[in-house]
């Protein structure tokens, strides 16, 4: 009897403490890139490509060292205001979501308190424009923000974009709702098990599997440890170049 109401009471504490983690924000700088239309953030260091093809839009950043973690942030939102408290130059009383889908590289050649502001070890978003625009004012340049990590929304389920050649797949995993961040992906041949496969760059994931001809399965974790699983998103006759879209996402 006892045990179970120390379970209970660790278990009542622990989710106060994740809903309290969930809810803190943090102090880090934001400036913008791109240009007004955004067309300067499509590409970028996580893969995606085309933002609106790959579920993401105008309302994207990128994230300095600190914060890009070698790419594990890709597809992660964030939830970022102006901090009216240190500059006159907030949108008052407005906020953004961003997804992250680049990243804002260190210029040792300038201070990081003039210009380099991606520098290590500064937390620093580089938003799309119009993102920027709707928390702060354009000819202020850079301002201090607060940010915290938010679910991510996106319409529909996860994408998986194939790459490469026969023994050699990249698999682009993109429109991950939820945490948006992924941490480990698998992928299952119609004959195969499960194969784990590697982060190769940003978003996209390597099999060295020869999958040609086999209908193919997802599995994806996110980094809040949830997993996903997309049975038989691409056909047998599926081919490098193509995109599948599964009907499965986080919630
Ligand atoms: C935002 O609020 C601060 C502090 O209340 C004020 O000084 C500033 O002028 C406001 N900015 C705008 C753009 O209204
Ligand atoms: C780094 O900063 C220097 C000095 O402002 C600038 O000339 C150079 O173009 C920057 N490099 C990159 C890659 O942006």
């Amino acid at each position: 009897m006892e045990k179970v109401f120390v379970v209970l009471f660790l278990s009542l504490w622990a989710s106060q403490l994740g809903g309290e983690a969930a809810q803190q924000w943090a102090a880090a700088t934001a400036t913008f890139y791109g240009g007004s239309d955004a067309s300067g953030t499509m590409g970028g260091s996580c893969g995606y490509g085309n933002m609106y093809s790959a579920g993401y839009g105008t309302a994207t950043t990128a994230l300095s060292t600190a914060l890009y973690g070698d790419g594990a942030s890709c597809g992660a939102c964030y939830l970022i205001t102006c901090d009216a408290t240190a500059t006159k130059w907030c949108k008052n009383g407005t906020s953004v979501t961003v997804t992250a889908t680049n990243y804002c590289p260190p210029n040792y050649s300038e201070s990081s308190d003039d210009g380099g502001w991606c520098n290590p070890p500064r937390r620093h978003f580089d938003m799309s424009q119009p993102a920027w625009e709707t928390i702060a004012v354009y000819r202020a340049g850079i301002v201090p923000v607060k940010y915290t990590r938010t679910p991510c929304k996106r319409s529909g389920g996860i994408r998986f974009g194939i790459s490469g050649h026969d023994y050699y797949e990249l698999v682009l995993v993109s429109n991950v709702a939820g945490s948006g961040a992924v941490t480990a992906a698998w992928v299952k041949g119609s004959g195969t098990d499960w194969l784990s496969m590697s982060r190769n760059w940003g978003e996209n994931w390597q099999s060295n599997a020869y999958l040609t001809g086999e209908a193919l399965s997802f599995k994806v974790q996110a980094d809040d440890g949830s997993v996903v699983t997309a049975y038989n998103v691409a056909p047998a006759n599926w081919q490098f170049g193509s995109t599948y879209q599964s009907d499965v996402n986080f919630s």
